[in-house]
């Protein structure tokens, strides 16, 4: 299922923009160097995009959306199962692309290849689902017809940490559901947040400028993305700040637009005195160390009830320190490099700051190049800043809770609400814990990241606004229309 045939060899020319569906030189002064993570190997090198090659896109894709809304759900379904198709086919290549761009270990470059094929699976039954009502009405003679049609132009913003599954989860149902888009793929994954998904699309034959792929730095081209008349809404994935701003600028400028924001998380992971501790310590150290901690469903805060907070402490040290960590490609690394240089200073400031502020490290480690060791701190409260702040690395606080009413509290007590969970043998109590959380997903005995192509994905507070995923994002990427129908002469007033 996974190797390429003869007649499939690896993609090549990422170093093109992908525009009109034509892959074009960038026409800026500026050169995206992409790098690999680990070893620093450059991988290509992009010349970036100007406004006007973003204008273009945006002409390429509104022209195509209107004939792209008028096939068939067919039409549009057997896209995107041509996508699937293409996908198993070249699995070790995109895997090896998320391994040496964005510094995925071999495991995490496997959750990320599931769930992205997973959404595209999704997303092909989109087209046969999405469906209108008929209302009844209190006025004689009327009927009430509401309709869903295409949103028109999507931007999509992306992020670097799970590029092509959180690319894919965008573009995937905008594209089933009618819609054409624009891609802005994060700086450091530019390949494997949109190039290369450009390429599966194109070959499962996709109309021209439907997709089109834009490379450029956000500080340069962001605010254009947004503020262009052609988007109807704006899907980014990304940090709480320029969520933000970009939420300013989609509903405070020229032309309001729909936005869809999924923002950072502070998930906590809460650990009950009844819970099975070994179960526990093994799920807090996959959910806290995949992908070195740079997802934004990772536990950020590990909260554990005081009669066992010394025996989990013990357990979960001796469960980290098994732990390979270095080369991602190897099969069995679990902690490979940190995205760059920027995200390790700011790692290095957290650890300096959490012993400042008293919390005791239990486990630290050598910071080779970027490859950051599992650091540990215990004794930690909820006022520090490793509680109060998204770490996005392999550190983690575990915070002591007096009982099951100061865990809540604890968990409650952050300015995020992505993702959570709860571990204890009592299901009932699980579920009384979990619905009292704040935040848009709480899993009880698993770990807080979790993603399902069914299921609802989004967060409250400042971790956004919208969920994707099944019927929720087949609402999001639609317009409802009210049309009604007057059938005999209503009688006016005057
Ligand atoms: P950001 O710095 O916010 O970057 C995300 C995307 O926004 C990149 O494509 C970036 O482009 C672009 N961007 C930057 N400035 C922009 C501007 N002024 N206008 C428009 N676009 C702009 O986040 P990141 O560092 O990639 O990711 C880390 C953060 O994202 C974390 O906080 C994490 O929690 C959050 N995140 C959230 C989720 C979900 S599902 N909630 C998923 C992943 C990540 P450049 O790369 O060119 O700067």
């Amino acid at each position: 299922m996974s190797t390429n045939d003869s007649n499939n060899s690896a993609y090549n020319d990422f170093h093109l923009q992908f525009i009109a569906g034509e892959w074009q030189k960038g026409k800026d002064d500026s050169t995206n160097t992409n790098t690999n993570p680990y070893n620093g190997d450059t991988l290509v090198e992009i010349q970036q995009a100007t406004k006007d090659q973003l204008n273009e896109a945006y002409d390429a894709a509104t022209q195509a959306q209107e004939a792209w809304a008028k096939q068939t759900p067919a039409t549009r379904a057997a896209v995107l199962y041509k996508v699937v198709n293409i996908l198993d086919q070249r699995q070790e290549e995109i895997v090896d692309w998320l391994i040496k761009e964005s510094g995925s270990t071999r495991i995490k470059a496997m959750v990320e290849f599931g769930a992205t094929r997973a959404i595209t699976l999704e997303a092909a039954t989109f087209p046969n689902r999405v469906h209108g009502e008929i209302r009844p009405s209190n006025t004689p003679g009327k009927e009430n017809f509401i309709y869903r049609e295409p949103i028109g132009v999507v931007a999509v913003i992306s992020p670097w940490n799970f590029p092509l599954h959180l690319t894919q989860r965008s573009i995937a149902p905008a594209l089933a559901l009618g819609n054409a888009v624009v891609l802005k793929p994060a700086s450091d994954t530019p390949v494997t947040g949109g190039l290369l998904l450009a390429k599966v699309f194109e070959e499962a034959g996709l109309p021209k400028g439907l997709l089109n792929v834009v490379v450029g730095s956000g500080s340069e081209i962001g605010d254009a993305i947004v503020e262009h008349k052609a988007p109807s809404l704006v899907s980014f994935t990304g940090s709480t700040s320029v969520g933000k701003h970009i939420g300013e600028l989609a509903n405070g400028g020229e032309y309001i637009k729909q936005v869809a924001l999924e923002l950072g998380g502070n998930s906590p992971f809460v650990v009950l005195k009844d819970a099975d501790i070994e179960q526990a310590v093994k799920a807090a150290a996959f959910g806290k160390f995949l992908h070195q901690g740079q997802i934004c469903i990772a536990i950020n805060r590990v909260i554990v009830e005081d009669e066992i907070y010394d025996d989990f402490v013990a357990r979960f040290l001796a469960h980290v320190k098994t732990l390979n960590v270095g080369d991602p490609n190897k099969q069995d690394t679990a902690v490979g490099p940190i995205i760059n240089e920027k995200q390790v200073k700011s790692l290095k400031e957290k650890i300096a700051k959490a012993q400042e502020e008293g919390a005791k490290m239990i486990l630290s480690g050598e910071i080779e190049g970027q490859v950051v060791p599992p650091h540990i701190f215990t004794e930690v409260t909820r006022e520090m800043d490793l509680s109060r702040n998204e770490v996005f690395g392999p550190l983690v606080g575990i915070i002591r809770a007096k009982d099951e009413d100061d865990a809540l509290s604890i968990a409650n007590d952050s300015m995020y609400g992505l993702s959570s969970a709860v571990f204890t043998a009592d299901m009932q109590k699980g579920l009384r814990f979990a619905r009292g959380i704040r935040a848009g997903m709480t899993h009880i005995n698993d770990i807080s990241v979790n993603d399902e192509s069914n299921t609802p994905f989004g967060g409250e507070k400042n971790s956004g606004i919208g969920r994707f995923n099944g019927e929720w994002v087949l609402e999001e990427f639609t317009r409802t229309h009210w049309i009604s129908m007057q059938n005999e002469p209503r009688e006016y007033p005057f």
